[in-house]
């Protein structure tokens, strides 16, 4: 897919990894409708518009499904990327029914009600959904359950999809490792999560972003679940 002139929709974009993949689309060319909730998007649409692309804002909260409604004015939409995400800490004793319902409602059931709403806008011969999982839906890392159990019904759902939106859209997964601090996490704790990694060292935003370009180009990807993960997936958790 060429880039320049597409419109892309990226989840949870005001700030963080998803504020760096609506960077750089916009970089390319895209027009981006920057989605955001709490967040204040102000400043990262200024740096999208210097790009000389179009951004337009979508604020939802995508556990309240009736405000998916605002997404009706939408026209058209190329590029879908799920970025928004919970990351509850938990295991199976500790892990409460509001911190499930909460992971599955962000996590699961946001990106299948935004790929309801958008892939009908999807209107070219190749466009693309990317859903950014995680490794704990790969592996299972004890302490996080809730968080682990949605992104690997969300790789499921990556897969079906793939299958049932093609030939028109295609549907990709991509696993980060670690790329950004959590809020609230110590450097201590942050630097042996990526010193476990083979590579022993953090990844960036722009490593996330670089891979969304990355599956918009390739036109004949779909169904991939792509690990951008410095090889964390290698190591047990
Ligand atoms: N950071 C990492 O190192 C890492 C590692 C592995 C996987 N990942 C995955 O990569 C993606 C991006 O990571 P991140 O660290 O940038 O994510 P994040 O900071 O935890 O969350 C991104 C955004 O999700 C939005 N969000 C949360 N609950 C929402 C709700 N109820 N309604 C609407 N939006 C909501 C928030 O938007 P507002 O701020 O506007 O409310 C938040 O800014 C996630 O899918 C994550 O699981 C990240």
């Amino acid at each position: 897919m060429e880039l320049e002139g597409k419109t892309a929709l990226v989840t949870g974009a005001a700030k963080r990894v998803g504020r760096e993949v609506a960077l750089d689309l916009a970089k390319s060319g895209c027009n981006i409708i920057l989605h955001h909730n709490r967040s204040d998007p102000s400043q990262t649409v200024r740096e999208v518009r210097e790009h000389g692309v179009e951004c337009t804002t979508l604020k939802i909260d995508l556990t309240v499904p009736e405000e998916y409604e605002i997404m009706s004015s939408l026209d058209s939409v190329d590029i879908l990327v799920n970025s928004a995400s919970t990351f509850f800490r938990g295991d199976f004793n500790s892990t409460t029914i509001q911190s499930w319902n909460q992971s599955m409602a962000v996590n699961l059931t946001a990106p299948f009600l935004m790929m309801k709403h958008i892939t009908p806008l999807m209107k070219g011969v190749d466009n693309l959904v990317v859903n950014i999982l995680d490794g704990a839906g790969l592996r299972p890392w004890k302490n996080y359950l809730a968080h682990g159990v949605s992104k690997a019904a969300l790789l499921h759902l990556t897969e079906v999809t793939a299958r049932t939106l093609a030939p028109r859209i295609r549907v990709n997964g991509i696993v980060p490792g670690p790329v950004l601090k959590t809020e609230g996490m110590s450097d201590d704790v942050w630097n042996r999560v990526y010193s476990k990694t083979p590579l022993r060292r953090p990844g960036s935003p722009r490593h996330i972003s670089s891979a969304v370009k990355f599956l918009a180009e390739n036109d004949y990807i779909t169904g991939e679940i792509l690990r951008i993960d410095g090889g964390e997936y290698l190591e047990t958790r």
